[in-house]
């Protein structure tokens, strides 16, 4: 693990607005992620695990005022939505709890989206041979033809996993990865993960699993919207 700060997320604010009632999830929330680096967010339901993880990854904007995210020291949110949206789009993978894949397409037409969109440069050949080459990686080779819904939970995560990487990430933005499989198969994603980062990936991924955080090389908690200081060192 080299020592130079890749993400930073400094003193993020983030309110929501429910009709008449604004709900401040972030109040001053500062967390710092070296390259090559395993971070786990530890919360309770409802802490803004996902809320940080969003803005961390330029899918949700912080509040006017509401701090910033940096990318290897650059600003991320005082940048124009385009540039924000390329930052999103090849900086960072994302992979989610109910792993979001599109119903009406093939796994490996979910695969390839990401390197479609915004692309001027991915031809479809490459971008289709660099999900199929991922999609075999992750033992979904016989299944590129087929739909999510004919595939298993950790078989979707695991689309899902190559999804976010086809685009050849810095970071993968890990939300609960095996928050709705079971434990053999939520461990499966995990060694998935792990040979990820043993691979040079940085990580953040977010749970409320304390056995899951000790895979990664740090911990912290959000609580009271903001990142409590110092980390626990998991190992
Ligand atoms: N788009 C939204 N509009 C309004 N309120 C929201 C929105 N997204 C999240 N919230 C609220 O913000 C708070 C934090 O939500 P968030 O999803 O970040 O929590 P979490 O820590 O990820 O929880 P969980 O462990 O249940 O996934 C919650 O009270 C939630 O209801
Ligand atoms: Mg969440």
């Amino acid at each position: 693990m080299s020592s130079s700060i890749i993400l930073e997320g400094k003193n993020l604010k983030k309110t929501y607005e429910l009709g008449r009632a604004k709900v401040q999830v972030l109040l001053n929330a500062s967390l710092q992620v070296m390259q090559g680096e395993w971070v786990t967010i530890l919360g309770s339901s409802g802490s803004g695990k996902s809320t940080i993880l969003h803005l961390l990854g330029g899918l949700d904007r912080p509040d006017v005022d509401g701090g910033d995210v940096l990318f290897h020291g650059e600003s991320v949110w005082t940048r124009s939505n385009k540039q924000i949206n390329h930052y999103r789009n090849t900086q960072i993978g994302f992979v989610f709890q109910f792993y979001h894949l599109l119903p009406e397409l093939t796994v490996l037409e979910n695969t390839v989206l990401p390197a479609m969109i915004g692309s001027h440069s991915t031809s479809t050949s490459s971008a289709k041979d660099k999900a199929t080459s991922l999609l075999e990686q992750f033992g979904l080779g016989h299944r590129l033809q087929h739909r999510p819904r004919e595939l298993s939970g950790g078989e979707r995560q695991r689309a899902a996993i190559a999804r976010a990487l086809v685009n050849e990430p810095s970071i993968l933005l890990a939300d609960e990865p095996t928050g709705n499989l079971d434990e053999e198969t939520g461990n499966e994603i995990l060694d998935v993960l792990a040979q990820l980062h043993q691979d040079g990936l940085t990580v953040v991924l977010v749970t409320h699993n304390v056995e899951i955080a000790a895979m990664g090389n740090r911990s912290v908690h959000l609580r009271h919207g903001a990142i409590e200081q110092p980390a626990t060192l998991a190992q």
